[in-house]
């Protein structure tokens, strides 16, 4: 496996890769892997014929009052961890070799960058988006991987790279979970005992919409209102957003007709989780 951080060096091997004709299968992350992040490179390894994995923390992406700097890091075990599954590349370039000096240009999805987790975290996306566009354009990949445990995050960038045209591939994979049924996240390191307990409201109200939804419930409202109930009782969960949206769009709705995602987005003392339920069959997951 190699590891690159130079820019030119790495857009040079890739388009080399891709005029001996191979595939080249992508997984942009920010490190600190788990389970999750490694399920879409072992993917990657069965469709590609070369895999490569960004680690990148990317700095536009984060709020001033957000967690950039505390982010956690772990080069070394995510080399290693990389290395068992089949990775051939790492990209893990430096703030500086991404974002020059002076650095001015920014790739914007609008109206789904605005709501939900775009409400609370204003320009997150927009620095998603920039940093992806950058990646793609260096890496060249066929197939891209993305995770639905950030499905608006999956859904904007499918949308961005049929709008502006980048000849490749989104899938997105499902979300990958501890054995209590946590979704994995990077930020879970932050959770103290009691807080990771309370975490576990956010799966159990998942659940409830699903079986709810499974034995005929159409109505997002008393769907909705479900879910709440059990957030709400969880005392130190603090809900940021409940909502229940047409997986096409994003737009929401009176009653399930479609395709439909329940996604909600919570803060638990300092740490804010985000977990979701997709509904009924998508053509771009799995
Ligand atoms: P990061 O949070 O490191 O996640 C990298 C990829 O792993 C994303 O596609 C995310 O959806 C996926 N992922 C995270 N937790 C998962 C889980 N429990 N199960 C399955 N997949 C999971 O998302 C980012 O980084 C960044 O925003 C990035 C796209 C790299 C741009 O900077």
């Amino acid at each position: 496996m190699r590891i690159m951080g130079k820019v030119s060096k790495m857009q040079d091997l890739c388009g080399q890769i891709k005029s001996e004709g191979k595939t080249i299968g992508f997984v942009p992350t920010m490190g600190y892997f788990h389970e999750g992040h490694l399920s879409l490179m072992k993917r990657a390894r069965k469709e590609n014929d070369f895999v490569v994995a960004s680690i990148f923390v990317n700095p536009t992406q984060f709020g001033e009052d957000e967690d950039y700097d505390i982010y956690p890091r772990d080069m070394e075990r995510d080399v290693e961890q990389a290395k068992d599954v089949g990775v051939d590349i790492i990209f893990a370039p430096d703030v500086d070799e991404m974002y020059p000096r002076d650095y001015d240009t920014f790739v914007e999805v609008r109206e789904l960058t605005e709501i939900m987790c775009g409400e609370s975290r204003p320009g997150h996306f927009r620095g998603v988006t920039t940093i992806v566009c950058k990646l793609f354009n260096i890496v060249l990949p066929h197939r891209a991987y993305f995770g639905q445990k950030d499905i608006q995050q999956a859904l904007i960038i499918k949308k961005m790279i049929s709008e502006l045209n980048f000849p490749l591939d989104i899938r997105i994979l499902p979300t990958v979970r501890e054995e209590d049924g946590l979704a994995m996240s990077s930020r879970n390191t932050y959770l103290s005992g009691e807080e990771r307990r309370a975490a576990l409201a956010l799966p159990r109200s998942l659940d409830m919409a699903r079986f709810m939804m499974e034995n005929g419930e159409r109505n997002c409202h008393r769907i909705l209102s479900a879910v709440r109930e059990i957030i709400k009782n969880e005392p130190l969960a603090r809900v940021d957003y409940i909502t229940l949206r047409g997986m096409d769009n994003l737009r929401e709705m009176a009653v399930i007709e479609g395709p439909a995602v329940v996604a909600v987005a919570v803060r638990i003392g300092r740490t804010r989780l985000i977990d979701n339920l997709i509904w009924g069959e998508i053509s771009c997951l799995g």
